[in-house]
């Protein structure tokens, strides 16, 4: 092996602790291995009120820097996650660099797992982008520190079901808030992305007499789930415009920002994506500024958290659901919160699972 000179002009100064999204994370851990090829990471970012549980996402990154900082601000957002929805657990995520389509194989998934056992269970992981059920299965070969592997392997299987009826629940909240009625019945709703969550979603709000659009950058899906559950498309990007009553985000994060909020024509925002919010502060204050009711996303798309999490009690689906059904609550009592206090929503939802995580600290 050669070593090269570096040129420390061309060094980014405070890599790690200096980063935009570095919020007093307790531990990132950087893994690589040659023979496999593997180069992930692993944030830890509090570990107060237990064990660091969150998904591993492997994308196709622009840089290191971006892997860094998405391993970064999804494992801060798991410690909120896991704290307003009342678990024991703490906040840590994962991010493999590479394809999941061309670069995920079963050595690669071990040898990973074998990162994550050396971690002795202050972070267990689960499924993520990127991730299916089967590669935690691959995983559970090497370590116990796994959540979410197959039903016929006593797991709790795709988390995503659960997800969804956690949106849904959220969704309801909302409404009830908003129209004063929780009934979602001839409501207009987009669900933009009909994946493993949105789909769920699109079964729920459609059996409800919602009037639901769907958005998804796969067309062949649109039109298999818009014959399926009979739901109108809109293709493209342009659906910012539309006349809704709520915008359900289910694809990617930061899809709410100054662009998005100024053409928005909805009552309420809640969906399953994470971080859609572009900047927290900002885009929370412009959402109650309009008047939108945005459901704290860390907040409503817990579900599958909370599946995973019965896991690792010996899983029973139907406490996994009880469970989930009480994000309406939450979500009512988050919404009044904020009215009363005035301040946003997300703050709102912040500020109650930041006193739980304090609480435990000062105990
Ligand atoms: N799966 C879970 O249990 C879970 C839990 C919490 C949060 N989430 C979040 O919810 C979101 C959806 O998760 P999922 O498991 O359904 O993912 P998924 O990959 O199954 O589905 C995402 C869908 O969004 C579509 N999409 C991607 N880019 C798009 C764009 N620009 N416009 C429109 N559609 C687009 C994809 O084609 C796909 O159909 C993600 O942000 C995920 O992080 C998922």
């Amino acid at each position: 092996m050669t070593s090269k000179i570096i040129d420390t002009n061309l060094m980014k100064k405070d890599p790690v602790f200096g980063q935009l999204s570095f919020d007093g994370h307790e531990q990132i851990v950087f893994c690589n291995d040659e023979d496999t090829g593997l180069k992930a990471i692993i944030g830890i970012h509090n570990t107060v009120l237990g064990p660091a549980l969150g998904g591993t996402r492997m994308w196709s990154y622009q840089s290191e820097w971006h892997a860094l900082n998405d391993v970064l601000r999804l494992s801060r957002g798991m410690t909120y996650k896991s704290a307003i929805t009342g678990l024991n657990l703490g906040g840590g995520k994962a991010v493999i660099i590479g394809d999941a389509k061309t670069q995920k194989n079963d050595r690669l998934m071990r040898r990973f797992g074998e990162f994550v056992n050396s971690l002795s269970g202050r972070y267990i992981t689960a499924e993520d982008v990127g991730m299916e059920t089967r590669d935690m299965d691959i995983i559970r070969e090497v370590t116990p520190y796994v959540t979410g592997i197959s039903e016929s392997k006593g797991g709790s299987g795709n988390p995503s079901p659960v997800t969804a009826y956690g949106v849904y629940m959220g969704m309801k909240a909302a409404a009830n808030y908003k129209f004063g009625t929780e009934s979602l019945e001839g409501k207009k709703i987009l669900v933009q992305g009909v994946g493993h969550v949105g789909e769920t979603l699109v079964k729920y709000i459609t059996e409800e007499g919602a009037q639901v659009i769907i958005n998804d950058i796969n067309e062949a899906r649109l039109e298999e789930l818009s014959k399926k559950y009979h739901t109108n498309v809109i293709l493209g990007n342009d659906i910012y415009n539309l006349d809704l009553d709520i915008y359900a985000p289910c694809a990617l994060g930061a899809t709410v920002n100054p662009d998005t909020i100024s053409r928005l024509k909805c009552e309420i925002i809640a969906g399953a994506a994470n971080n859609q919010l572009a900047d927290e502060g900002r885009d929370g204050q412009l959402c109650a500024d309009k008047g939108i009711c945005y459901a704290p996303d860390f907040l409503i798309n817990a579900g599958g958290l909370i599946n995973v999490y019965s896991e690792l009690k010996g899983y029973n689906r139907e406490d996994a659901l009880n469970q989930t059904r009480e994000i309406y609550n939450t979500t009512l009592e988050i919404l009044n919160k904020s009215e009363f206090e005035n301040i946003t929503t997300h703050d709102a939802a912040l500020k109650i699972a930041q006193e739980r995580i304090n609480d435990k600290s000062d105990a």
